[in-house]
């Protein structure tokens, strides 16, 4: 039986320039290098500069990605943001992004599942693809997660990072089996009940301003760990397929002990994990794509190779995307 595919053409990345250390950030908040690096295993995050915002690190990504590709961006039909921090409450990021790499032609828009934002996006745009509507999605997970931290809270400011990274996927037909190049199979999920437990404590609606980001990392760590190693599994069974077939599980970089937990569930060696965290931090709805660009630029991922992304973030909201590169 034939079928559509989203096939992977390319991926990008971008981070800012200026770099943040642990050290340099226990110059401001009474935390260490050592507390850091233990807990979470972050060394570094990169910071945007004053006059950056997420539609600028989402412009630099996608056009990595379009150069990747060998595509420009006339061939791109459908662009989807992931960011819980855009440039302006409305327009869209996305139409910045479009605006911004001179397309004047297909459709943007932005989602909003925070970290869970690349997974969210990635299987909106499969599903375009799928039933034929576009045939070229550019998808981009973009933050400026300094604009929303509350610099003298220690507990969340050390986590997080600024960052973008981008994929272009393209309708191709597939045989419908586990053997074809693209998205096997995606899993997305929500669950608003948990919205006190990680969220910014401000909006345009409630108290028209931007507002901090504010967690209860304990509990979010403890549902973290279970949420994705269940999402994980599920994706594979759908794909009938299971972990003896992935050769790299991409997480969401939020914390070194969830990577290693959640690996630890699923019965994966560490050396299948692409880790990140180290370098980027926690960067959101780019945390996936970026990590996905460096195991495919650095030459770990090659065609073929069947990649397992996942993410969890506010909301709840977790999911996780199988697919063949
Ligand atoms: O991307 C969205 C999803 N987000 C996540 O997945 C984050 C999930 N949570 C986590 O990654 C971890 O829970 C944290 C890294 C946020 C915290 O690690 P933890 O091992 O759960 O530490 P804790 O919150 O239980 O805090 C332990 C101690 C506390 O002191 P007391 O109460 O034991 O005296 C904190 O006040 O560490 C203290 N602490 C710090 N100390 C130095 C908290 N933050 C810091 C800090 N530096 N930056």
């Amino acid at each position: 039986m034939s079928i559509i595919r989203s096939v992977f053409k390319g991926c990008g990345a971008y981070l800012p320039e200026k770099v943040l250390t642990n050290a340099e950030l226990a110059t401001c908040v009474e935390t260490s290098d050592e507390w850091i690096t233990a807990r979470t295993g972050i060394k570094k995050r990169h910071i945007a500069a004053e006059d950056q915002t997420t539609s600028d690190l989402a412009i630099a990504a996608a056009n990595d990605a379009l150069k990747a590709a060998g595509m420009t961006a006339e061939d791109i039909d459908l662009v989807i943001v992931a960011t819980a921090t855009p440039d302006q409450t409305f327009p869209s990021t996305a139409s910045r992004v479009q605006a911004g790499l001179g397309m004047t032609s297909g459709v943007a828009f932005d989602i909003q599942a925070v970290c869970s934002g690349f997974i969210f996006a990635l299987t909106t745009a499969d599903n375009y693809l799928k039933t034929g509507q576009y045939q070229n999605a550019l998808v981009i997970g973009a933050e400026t997660f300094s604009r929303i931290l509350d610099w003298e809270d220690r507990t969340t400011c050390v986590l997080f990072g600024d960052g973008a990274g981008a994929v272009v996927i393209s309708a191709e037909t597939g045989s419908g089996t586990s053997t074809d190049r693209g998205i096997l199979a995606t899993q997305i999920h929500s669950d608003g009940r948990y919205n006190d437990l990680l969220y910014v404590d401000g909006g345009p609606s409630s108290t028209k301003t931007v507002g901090h980001l504010r967690m209860q990392g304990r509990e979010v760590f403890r549902h973290a760990v279970t949420n994705l190693a269940s999402v994980v599994r599920d994706s594979l069974a759908v794909a009938n397929m299971n972990m003896d077939d992935v050769n790299w599980i991409v997480p969401h970089q939020a914390n070194k002990r969830i990577l290693d937990g959640t690996a630890r569930k699923l019965g994966i060696e560490a050396d299948r994990v692409v880790v990140t965290v180290d370098q980027h931090a926690n960067t959101s709805a780019a945390s996936v794509p970026l990590a996905l660009a460096t195991a495919v630029k650095d030459g770990r991922i090659v065609e073929g190779d069947v990649i397992i992304m996942e993410a969890m973030g506010g909301g709840f909201t977790w999911g996780a995307c199988l697919c063949r590169w």
